[in-house]
């Protein structure tokens, strides 16, 4: 017999599991919106870029900002919420309701790989899930360190649409059945492989990459590793989830801290990669423990398998 989400957080979280529940399926609807519009995009005018450019400068996808409004509109109606943080919105959404009411602030980068799109090649969504703080202002409240995540997860829409997603007790993944509109369960307590055969990395940026990384890949290379990168983020780790390899977006000369966003990309790509078994750094520290000073910070960002994350700890202090 199928396992659903719902069903899952019943039977995976002891206590707060019916208001989690809930708030977890205002992030299904949402993403079974999203799944919608991507399966029709080349028949409904939702590729292609607005005019407009989101708090990162970039310019924003049709996708975007519809992914962002579903993800808003669903999430906004589950009282448990206090406030939401998306990669398209400067600010966070704030919403009136009590410590006791307003439980939890929730992170999300709503599309992710936005410049796959128009390709029709994978793309994601990506959510993070704290407890609102009952001290402090909210910022306090949003800008907590990733070891202190709820949950975390993301969604790949690809050949099939995947729900992966951790609550700190292990890694699981569900397949959405068309069917019957449900993301069954199709994998649980996930572990990523000791060690894969491929490393992920956009080498257009090698030149300008602190030397530790550049000798980093000659030596992957003279191992026999592969390379496999996709630019979408989420499809990028799904696979290194699965098979193993390591991911990496370092610092480079022109972006000193990298391009990924630390609460909405690195935080909870981070929790589901060391609940499977692997490591994600900044080349320095464990991403989980970068204490946040603003919303959208961007941190480099690596990934992987156990060996490949210790071989790069290595060749980053030599
Ligand atoms: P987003 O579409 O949410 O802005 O994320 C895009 C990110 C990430 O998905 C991917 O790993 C990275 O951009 C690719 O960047 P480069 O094109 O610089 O390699
Ligand atoms: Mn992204
Ligand atoms: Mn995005």
């Amino acid at each position: 017999m199928i396992t659903t989400v719902q069903q899952h957080i019943q039977q995976e979280m002891s206590e707060g599991r019916g208001t989690f529940g809930w708030l977890m399926s205002g992030i299904t609807l949402a993403t079974k919106m999203i799944e919608a519009k991507i399966r029709a995009a080349g028949l409904t005018d939702i590729y292609g870029a607005l005019s407009s450019e989101n708090v990162q400068g970039e310019q924003q996808q049709k996708l975007d900002v519809f992914a962002n409004q579903a993800l808003i509109h669903c999430l906004g109606t589950r009282d448990s919420v206090a406030a939401l943080v998306s990669e398209e919105d400067e600010e966070p959404v704030v919403f009136d309701r009590s410590l006791d009411t307003g439980k939890y602030i929730i992170v999300f980068d709503p599309l992710d790989g936005s410049s796959n799109i128009d390709v029709n090649v994978n793309v994601g969504t990506i959510f993070s899930v704290h407890r609102r703080l009952t001290w402090g202002a909210l910022t306090e409240s949003v800008l907590q360190p990733g070891t202190s995540q709820v949950a975390a997860g993301y969604v790949l829409y690809g050949p099939s649409t995947v729900l992966v997603y951790t609550t700190g007790r292990g890694v699981h993944a569900f397949t959405l059945d068309p069917t019957i509109g449900a993301f069954v369960l199709t994998q649980e307590n996930m572990k990523m492989p000791e060690r894969g055969k491929y490393y992920s990395v956009n080498e257009a940026n090698v030149a300008s990459w602190p030397e530790g990384y550049q000798q980093y890949l000659v030596g992957l290379r003279n191992e026999g590793f592969g390379a496999r990168y996709i630019g979408s983020l989420v499809a990028d780790f799904h696979r290194t989830l699965l098979k193993g390899g390591v991911f990496l977006y370092p610092p480079n000369k022109v972006k000193a801290e990298g391009k990924l966003r630390l609460l909405y990309e690195a935080n909870p790509l981070a929790l589901i990669a060391e609940q499977a078994g692997g490591m994600a750094t900044n080349g320095a520290d464990r991403v989980l423990e970068v204490r946040p000073e603003a919303i959208h910070q961007r941190t480099p960002f690596m990934v992987g398998s156990r060996y490949e994350m210790e071989t790069l700890g290595r060749a980053l202090r030599a």
